[in-house]
């Protein structure tokens, strides 16, 4: 889902020839070779070489951007802590090849969950290169926002800008529409007034989202697939070529630094905007007591995700 876009010049841009490195378990190098004979047959212009490899010493080699998609899945009977755990040994193996192969602007977008845990987990492995270079996937979560907004107001997402996603890529996360806008019928008009249903906006729309991800799981048996590759596009096209003047939007960012007292050390996801490829969180917003609570727990839920993970890393 992901590589078709990619190669055909969605994400870096058209004038742009790519070079894919596809990095697999070595179990999966005959999948990945099927792969690659189906990017061949697509005779995309802008695709230069596919390179598919089981070793991270090929797989990071001075590469300009890096999506990790892989984790450890969980597994019946597992428990949250073995999760953790396994996926620390994936992104302290990773990000350890990212410092010493990568090239130092390597932009890293880590999709593999827990994601915003791993994502610190590499970046800590990873310390020659600059821990802004470091952002987890939470557009996803932000189209999803989006989409269930302009369906409840029968626009299309296009009309829909400035939703905002706090937090874990989890069931903890907080869609907030505080401060997105909704265009109907040419006019402009607040999230919660295009909606005219309170109830809703604090309660379904928020679970819904939340959701989302495990109800995809239930009913196709398999892990969002279509919508995933495309939050991973719109992720890293935004950081290639910056976000719309005006707009912001979400993803999961080192929080040091921030204006609205998350704890520092953490990857939160934060609204952003984007300019030369560095993103700048979008600072000021009015926070009400609402809100407040469901940023603190989302944080705290990090928190403790972040102690449990380094608690391994120093082993
Ligand atoms: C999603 O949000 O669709 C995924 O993160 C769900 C999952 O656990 O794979």
């Amino acid at each position: 889902s992901l590589l078709y876009s990619i190669a055909k010049g969605d994400v870096f841009g058209q004038d742009q020839p790519i070079i894919l490195i596809l990095l697999d378990i070595p179990p999966m190098l005959p999948v990945l070779d099927g792969v690659v004979m189906e990017l061949q047959d697509c005779a995309l212009p802008l695709l230069m070489e596919v390179i598919p490899t089981d070793k991270v010493e090929v797989g990071f080699k001075d590469i300009d951007a890096a999506i990790l998609v892989g984790s450890m899945p969980r597994k019946e009977g597992m428990e949250r802590k073995d999760l953790l755990k396994a996926n620390v040994a994936i992104f302290k193996t990773q990000g350890s090849a990212l410092d010493k192969y990568a090239k130092k602007s390597v932009k890293v977008l880590v999709v593999g969950n827990p994601a915003n845990t791993n994502c610190l987990i590499a970046s800590k492995s990873a310390p020659s290169i600059p821990k802004e270079n470091f952002s987890c996937l939470t557009r996803l979560d932000h189209n999803r926002a989006c989409s269930q907004v302009a369906m409840r107001c029968g626009v299309s997402s296009g009309h829909v800008k400035n939703v905002i996603i706090w937090g874990n890529h989890s069931s903890t996360q907080y869609p907030d529409v505080h401060h997105a806008k909704v265009n109907v019928a040419g006019s402009e008009k607040a999230a919660y007034e295009a909606v005219k249903n309170d109830a809703w906006l604090r309660g379904d729309f928020i679970s819904t989202v939340q959701q989302r991800g495990a109800a995809v799981i239930k009913a196709r048996k398999l892990s969002s697939a279509m919508s995933a590759a495309k939050a991973i596009c719109d992720h890293m096209r935004d950081i290639w070529f910056g976000t719309k003047e005006g707009e912001f939007i979400s993803m999961g960012v080192y929080a040091s630094g921030n204006s609205y007292g998350i704890p520092e050390d953490l990857i939160y996801s934060f609204p952003v905007q984007i300019k030369n490829k560095s993103w700048k969180i979008v600072d000021g917003l009015e926070i009400n007591d609402f809100s407040r609570a469901k940023m603190d727990a989302t944080a705290a839920e990090l928190v403790e995700e972040r102690d449990t993970a380094l608690d391994f890393l120093s082993k």
